[in-house]
């Protein structure tokens, strides 16, 4: 049965019902719609519309469905109504009769869907940061025990100077710091309640929306009711925040997939998170991190989607809008589910650090000590790294590695070089020198790990 029979002669065409229905998917908003519901009585007593007795009837019935279709809700789905406000409607008239058609007094789908998808929007924001410092918690613990080990880093995807794989943890972690912060941000500016807008013009029962606000936990009430129906800003921006952070997740799982590689062999991820190939005995695919990487696709395209939407749609609510879901559903689900993994990730990755050390010596990788080393004996830079340039030239002609090389055969590079040379070209006095905020020295790391700690667990 739809809301809205009284002006129409027809039936609708049952490819248009289908094409017009939202319950497949907005099902999802039942125990919004619900808690909407129970709100919108109690302020419907405050003018009059509704006794104390009938608001407490209706709001029985409202506990008594959400008890019953509590874990049942995919069944909802298939339930036939339009949507999943007149589902409600239609359940809670079949339980307490005419009573049940009340509700709806000034109140309007528009407002109505409004509200439910923001307290559905701020509840998803809620698990999503929790999943947030999940991983953070990840990525930090595998920080602190690998504090030692000295890692390539790349810039080109060539070996530039050595980090640790920890300050390469610490970089991903403040990358979801960022996120974490830019979804608060988000759930914070979207907490205004929209319901009392009615369809566009506002409700005609002069109730206290403020007082409404406050019952359904949001921070205040909206200030205008055309923006307020037709305001989809929180679906565009949890989506810009959902694909900025598949954009963190996606890279993480590139520089993993590489360094998982043969070639590489730097790390070898957990059986846990890979499968094999079902022809090549040998295979053991880095899956998990292909899908994270892959799934950021689709959710980059939701938020292409609602932006597309939402562009050159006239005030107020147009039924455009109620394109907004399904594509904020998947990218929620698919964020969530992507932190998750790649905490499952991190849980059991290995490091081979035999490996990793050669890697970080190899690739000429300390010759910007070489050139500082030069500087520091009264060459100018720019000397020095011409310089340097030839000294690796040579080496690579030689097939040594700078610190293999003898004070003679330096010397036919540039005269100033000495002995003293030797520790300066240490991987471990490469990392020393890098002793300023945010820099790979150890020192620095490890007070990092300590305020990262407090800062998670705050
Ligand atoms: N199902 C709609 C949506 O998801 C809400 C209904 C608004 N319908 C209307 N005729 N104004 O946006």
């Amino acid at each position: 049965m739809a809301l809205w029979g009284g002006r129409f002669t027809q039936d609708s065409d049952v490819r248009f019902k289908h094409f017009n229905d939202s319950l497949v998917f907005d099902y999802r908003l039942f125990h919004e719609d619900v808690e909407g519901s129970r709100a919108w009585a109690k302020s419907l007593v405050t003018v009059n519309v509704l006794t104390q007795d009938e608001c407490a009837s209706l709001i029985q019935a409202l506990n008594e469905l959400e008890q019953e279709m509590t874990g049942r809700e995919n069944e909802i789905a298939l339930a036939g109504d339009e949507d999943i406000h007149s589902y409600v409607e239609r359940r809670l008239i079949e339980k307490v009769g005419a009573l049940g058609k009340k509700l709806h007094t000034g109140r309007s789908r528009n407002d109505q869907v409004a509200v439910d998808l923001k307290l559905f929007c701020r509840r998803a924001c809620d698990e999503i940061l929790k999943s947030i410092r999940g991983l953070q918690r990840q990525l930090l613990k595998v920080a602190d025990e690998n504090q030692g080990v000295i890692f390539p880093g790349y810039t080109h995807l060539q070996r530039a100077q050595p980090v640790t794989f920890s300050h390469f943890c610490l970089a991903y972690l403040q990358m979801f710091d960022r996120d974490f912060v830019r979804l608060s941000n988000a759930r914070d500016l979207l907490n205004v309640c929209p319901l009392g807008s009615a369809a566009l013009a506002g409700t005609a029962y002069p109730m206290d929306r403020e007082e409404l606000a406050k019952n359904l936990g949001f921070k205040g009430a909206t200030h205008n009711s055309l923006d307020a129906v037709s305001d989809r800003d929180h679906v565009m921006e949890l989506l810009s925040a959902a694909s900025i952070s598949l954009v963190h997740l996606s890279r993480l799982s590139e520089d993993l997939i590489i360094y998982n590689s043969g070639e590489a062999n730097f790390i070898e991820l957990s059986d846990k998170v890979t499968s094999g190939s079902s022809l090549m005995p040998q295979k053991k695919n880095p899956d998990a991190c292909e899908l994270i990487r892959g799934k950021a696709g689709r959710v980059v395209g939701a938020l292409m989607g609602i932006l597309t939407t939402v562009k050159a749609l006239p005030l107020a609510y147009d039924k455009d809008l109620q394109e907004d879901k399904e594509g904020l559903f998947d990218a929620l689900d698919t964020w969530h589910e992507c932190l998750d993994m790649m905490s499952l990730v991190f849980e059991g990755i290995k490091l081979n650090k035999d490996k990793i050390e050669a890697a970080a010596k190899g690739g000429y990788s300390n010759a910007t000590e070489l050139a500082d080393y030069l500087v520091s004996k009264g060459v100018p830079f720019r000397e020095a790294h011409d310089i340097v340039g030839q000294v690796v030239l040579y080496a690579i002609s030689v097939a040594k590695p700078l610190e293999d090389l003898s004070v003679d055969e330096f010397k036919k590079f540039s005269a100033v070089i000495a002995d003293d040379v030797y520790p300066i070209l240490s991987l471990q006095s490469i990392l020393a020198k890098r002793n300023v905020l945010g820099g790979v020295a150890l020192e620095q790391t490890k007070a990092e790990i300590a305020a990262l700690k407090q800062h998670l667990n705050a």
